[in-house]
């Protein structure tokens, strides 16, 4: 038995029956005071002569004391309370083990490495709380692989050890090919939050590269030095202290391609509206309409937008022998109507559709080139060179492009004074982007991979992806009217079958496990749950992915909700993780309090360059527009203003 089990006194003894699956704990008294639920603990035994430390968590504690349980007793429970020299002195308190990480070493002065478990202590050998410094001790071999998101759930005074590894050359710390995460929880469990934490953990691979989808905006917006939530994450000093280049991309800072995105932005813009078109199946004719014109004529996609190109169109939909209105509408008196209605715009020089069309042709015009279309974008991310590989943001949200939009300056003036209510970018156009962005991934990383092979190189994409929200992108049940939902789910579950091998990783992060594809949930390696999916459906869900134990279930539902607490900093944010997650991690989940994110920096020595606040104040308009929205961008407090913000 190791030595440094002397020092504390131990809080269990290992019991009968107990088997190398399930060890039965019996508790000493005087361990009784103190929280052991959700502890680690450990406990030695020889094994091949070789001393072994087995750990574990433990996931619940059960109190009997017989004498309580005769019917005889009750009667004098029943009037007195307790029985007089047996209540409390007769409690025997058992716990139930399910080992974790086992390690082994030969002798004191060896490094620990990890082992399996094939035999069993004697029946009262004494079972310690892991503490730090043991923990230290047995991590001592794998440290530089190490990094720490929070604290054991029953004691604050042992952090957790995880893997953050990259999906690169195992000889550089990396894990050889790529796997996939998931991070749910209910609103407000802090999903977000601990998936930057994460981020953070792998942007200090500089052989990675990371590409976040950002339907919210808010990693856009931590990137570009907002304060986000309350955790105190300062999530751009640390990329900046890493020497990450961060990119964010809304939807106007990249160049559009193809016609199929092109009929979908201009019914997201809303030209048909302009139109006065309304029915669906008219609104889909006139965009047909308008890209076979586009086709057929001598101007291009992204040559189209000025206003002479835009009238040609108009022109040769009204006219009677392109039969183009006839396609739009079938009888002839909503036909006239939009013949006049194009009359009078053609006429009138201020109308609203102008500004739609140049909008609409600014999003898809090549331009002076400078920018970058989605399959450029993607191939910059994966294709980059060590030491130059991005954190890229792709902003999907509405406030985000809006911004951008106002950000453009006045050229689009008119477009967004019109009509405020007018939703620029809609979930449709985002999920055609997307689609973009994935079969693009999908086809590069093979690609790429394959070309380096043919170079010698076996170097793989090393790139993970962040999802946001993908419930909205891959849900368990599609519409069976939503043609574009049905092809972007097929093609996420197609990525994330076979993009594993190329070293191209999907991260996931939602609300629940049952809205999200059941094939991409079982594809996954590493899940974080935090607080909030205790019922129903869910809770089965969860049950099924951890395995079905019912006492990690039950530490589980134990969660306590955030938004419970009292004071902010009181809250904890609780959280089981399951997979290899963790080096401490075995066929159980581990339980633990995500740190805060003041902690979370320092406890793993990350450099935070603090020098830039930011300086350019967002414009009264887009934060008033942000509060309205609801997103979690704090307001900058008076103090956090530069000095000489009055010159
Ligand atoms: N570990 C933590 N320590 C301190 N504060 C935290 C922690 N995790 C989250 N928070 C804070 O709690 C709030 C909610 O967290 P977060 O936005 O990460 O939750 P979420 O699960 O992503 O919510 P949503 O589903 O609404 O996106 C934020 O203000 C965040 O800063
Ligand atoms: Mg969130």
């Amino acid at each position: 038995m190791s030595q440094d089990h002397k020092k504390e006194a131990p809080v269990a003894a290992i019991g009968s029956p107990s088997s190398t699956e399930e060890l039965a704990l019996d508790v000493m008294d005087a361990a009784s005071g103190r929280r052991l639920v959700g502890s680690l603990v450990s406990f030695g035994l020889t094994q091949e002569g070789r001393d072994v430390c087995v750990t574990g968590q433990v996931t619940g504690i059960e109190m009997r004391n017989r004498w309580h349980e005769l019917d005889v007793m009750k009667n004098i429970i029943k009037t007195d309370g307790t029985i007089p020299f047996l209540s409390g002195r007769q409690d025997v308190r058992t716990a139930t083990l399910s080992p974790g990480a086992v390690f082994s070493r030969a002798s004191a002065d060896e490094p620990w490495s990890h082992e399996v478990l094939g035999s069993l202590p004697p029946a009262g050998t004494p079972v310690m709380r892991l503490t730090q410094e043991k923990l230290d001790e047995l991590m001592e071999a794998q440290r530089q692989d190490l990094f720490y998101v929070g604290r054991a759930y029953g004691d604050d005074g042992v952090s957790l050890p995880m893997y953050v590894k990259h999906f690169g050359d195992p000889r550089r710390g990396g894990q050889g090919e790529a796997y996939h995460s998931l991070v749910v929880g209910k609103t407000g469990s802090g999903k977000s939050t601990l998936a930057k934490f994460l981020l953070a953990g792998y942007a200090r691979h500089e052989d990675m590269a990371i590409l976040v989808v950002d339907p919210k905006g808010e990693f856009a917006d931590e990137i570009a030095g907002y304060a986000v939530g309350d955790s105190g994450l300062p999530f751009r000093g640390i990329l900046k202290g890493l020497g990450r280049p961060a990119r964010r991309y809304g939807i106007t800072q990249v160049r559009l391609e193809g016609y199929e995105l092109f009929e979908d932005v201009l019914a997201s813009l809303g030209l048909d509206r302009d139109l006065n078109i309304r029915g669906a199946e008219n609104k889909a004719e006139l965009a047909t309409a308008i890209t076979e014109i586009i086709r057929e004529s001598s101007f291009t996609l992204d040559s189209c937008r000025p206003r002479e190109c835009f009238e040609e169109i108009l022109r040769r939909i009204a006219d009677e022998d392109d039969g183009y209105v006839k396609r739009i509408y079938k009888s002839k008196e909503p036909q006239d109507a939009l013949r006049e209605e194009i009359e009078k715009i053609l006429a009138k020089p201020g109308h609203r559709i102008w500004a739609t069309w140049d909008f609409l042709g600014f999003l898809f015009e090549k331009g002076d080139g400078t920018r970058q279309t989605i399959g450029q974008i993607v191939r910059s991310i994966m294709a980059s060179p060590s030491g130059e590989r991005p954190l890229v943001v792709l902003d999907l949200s509405t406030p985000g492009n809006r911004r951008d939009m106002e950000d453009l300056g006045d050229r689009f003036i008119a477009l967004r004074e019109q009509d405020e209510e007018r939703d620029l970018f809609t979930e449709s156009l985002q999920k055609k982007v997307i689609y973009r962005i994935v079969s693009d991934m999908r086809r590069l990383s093979e690609t790429i991979v394959s070309q380096r092979l043919r170079e010698g190189s076996r170097e793989n994409v090393n790139t993970l992806v962040v999802f946001e929200e993908a419930h909205r992108y891959a849900p368990r049940q599609v519409a069976a009217d939503d043609e574009d939902g049905k092809k972007l789910k097929a093609k996420l579950i197609e990525a994330v079958r076979e993009t594993r091998k190329f070293g191209l990783g999907w991260f996931f992060v939602d609300q629940t496990i049952g809205g999200l594809d059941k094939e991409i949930v079982q594809q996954v390696r590493c899940s974080y749950v935090g607080y909030g999916l205790s019922m129903g459906e869910e809770l089965n869900s969860v049950r099924e992915m951890v395995g079905g134990d019912q006492r990690d279930v039950g530490l589980y539902r134990s969660f306590k909700d955030p938004a419970s607490y009292g004071r902010p900093s009181e809250k904890r944010f609780p959280w089981m993780a399951f997979g290899p997650v963790s080096p401490m991690a075995a066929n159980h989940p581990l339980f633990f309090n995500a740190f805060s994110g003041t902690d979370f920096a320092e406890f793993n020595r990350l450099p935070v360059d603090g020098t830039d606040r930011p300086l350019r104040l967002p414009p009264q308009s887009v934060a008033a527009r942000r509060g309205k929205g609801g997103g979690n961008v704090k307001a900058e407090s008076l103090s956090e203003l530069p000095e000489d913000i009055l010159g």
